[in-house]
């Protein structure tokens, strides 16, 4: 193919493609932008050659404006973000909303939010930092001392954990923590074990980092836990780092501490680090125990990373406010990386997120006792549906049914195509399990009303009759 004056690469700028390969649903933005930024970029390249249209139909003549945004050129991305995957969880809860925002009763119950509000306390404890001018610049990047001395002391009371400050770093929520933590211990080739099912971001910040991801397939008939055996098997002189995440995000699964000693001791006896996501941790249902890989043993807190924030447990998922706590100089390392991203989190952020860590006034008892009757009432209700199995949830708010019953009388091949259906017709918007690595369940999240969750049921029973 020859190459046009506006597709040829020009010394310092990006190549454009031509318009054959211009995709209007995923550039939508760029088009927008393109008005804007045409008259400086004519400036600088010189006159366009005109795009050469395709020939006009009737179609394209109707969709007027359109049909000519189609024909421009368009910059080639990079293969590291064309071959990531868009967060399954993510879409999903906004083409529920989106049909919502038609009309359409739709209940989500794909959401990993909880729906209630974060703490007044926590809320007016930011409020009160903007108001005194905490509006600058974080400082240092990798954290304020006030948030870090407060998760230093709520490690400490929770299992007994001493960290000290330059051993912890605040991040934009606890995925960035734990794409930071990747991106400086991973090289090429480096394998991350990641036990399946997992949390739908693993795999994908595991490749953005330059890792291999290697899923280690876990047994229902052990509520998907692993065995020593499973995790010992998958052990190669490859591998860098094991993705430990209890209470389970997509299972509802929480490993109990001698489980967590057991599994946690096979991989730091062999060198393999520990990224220990444990956003979940106050989220306990019945009388579960947690013990936190960090603690198992000194070996075991050498080879640690644990990863925590807001999100989940103080209802503060668009705070964005996370941190990371492990050996001195993985945490600089990742201070490093970040002070060359985000710079950090915003100050007033920060201080209310401490403030919530020091003294949660109750607020998060108040969530986990209602989390736990959601979770029960619709374990009972899931499980009574002919066709249906779920392992009973021991922590966070998510129930993993096993499905696959229903897809004979249902007429459909797997979970994807039984959550299409479900929220076409039915109205109830699931996530499918291929997201998290299995195609015979999907995934519900309590995180809502118990009024929602008994309205989704009744869909569903009366879908499946
Ligand atoms: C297992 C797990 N880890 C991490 C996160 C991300 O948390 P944050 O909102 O702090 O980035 C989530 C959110 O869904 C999660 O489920």
């Amino acid at each position: 193919m020859t190459e046009s004056a506006a597709t040829r690469p020009r010394p310092g700028f990006p190549r454009l493609l031509p318009a054959s390969r211009f995709d209007p649903h995923h550039d939508h933005g760029f088009r927008s932008d393109l008005k804007v930024v045409a008259a400086p970029v004519a400036a600088v390249l010189g006159p366009m050659e005109p795009p050469i249209l395709p020939r006009t139909t009737e179609k394209t003549a109707s969709l007027g404006n359109r049909a000519r945004r189609d024909t421009m050129p368009r910059m080639e991305l990079s293969r590291r973000i064309n071959e990531l995957a868009e967060s399954a969880t993510l879409k999903l809860t906004a083409r529920a909303a989106r049909m919502q925002g038609e009309g359409i009763d739709v209940v989500a119950m794909t959401a990993g939010e909880p729906d209630f509000d974060t703490p007044q306390h926590v809320k007016q404890a930011a409020i009160d930092a903007i108001l005194r001018g905490e509006t600058k610049y974080p400082k240092p990047a990798s954290g304020l001392p006030k948030l870090k001395s407060a998760v230093c002391e709520y490690l400490h009371a929770r299992q007994n954990l001493l960290y000290r400050p330059e051993q912890v770093i605040v991040t934009c929520g606890a995925k960035l923590a734990i794409n930071k933590a990747l991106q400086v211990l991973l090289n090429p080739g480096d394998e991350v074990l990641i036990p399946v099912p997992y949390w739908v971001s693993y795999p994908e910040l595991v490749k953005l980092a330059g890792g291999t991801p290697v899923f280690v397939e876990s047994d229902e008939r052990n509520d998907f836990k692993l065995t020593v055996e499973q995790l010992a098997a998958a052990i190669t002189p490859k591998t860098k780092a094991l993705l430990y995440c209890s209470p389970s995000n997509p299972c509802g699964f929480t490993y109990h501490p001698e489980e967590t000693r057991a599994l946690i001791e096979t991989v730091v006896d062999r060198g393999v680090v520990v990224i220990s996501d444990e956003i979940y941790d106050r989220l306990l249902f019945g009388d579960q125990q947690t013990l936190c890989p960090a603690a198992v043993s000194p070996q075991a807190y050498a080879h640690t990373i644990t990863i925590n924030g807001g999100s989940k447990v103080f209802a503060m998922t668009g705070w964005r406010i996370g941190y990371a706590a492990g050996p001195a100089h993985v945490i600089a390392a990742m201070a490093k990386l970040q002070s060359q991203g985000t710079s950090g989190a915003a100050p007033f952020i920060q201080l209310a997120f401490a403030e919530g860590l020091r003294d949660d006034r109750g607020e998060i008892e108040r969530m986990r006792l209602d989390f736990e009757r959601r979770g029960r009432h619709m374990h009972q209700r899931l499980t009574a549906i002919p066709g249906i199995t779920c392992i009973k949830p021991s922590g966070a708010y998510y129930l993993f049914p096993n499905v696959s019953g229903v897809f004979k009388k249902m007429k459909v091949a797997d979970c994807d195509a039984l959550a299409e259906r479900l929220l076409v017709e039915a109205h109830v918007a699931v996530v499918p399990g291929s997201a998290f690595g299995s195609k015979q369940h999907v995934r519900m999240s309590f995180a809502t009303s118990l009024a929602q969750i008994d309205k989704a049921l009744d869909r569903l029973e009366a879908f499946l009759k």
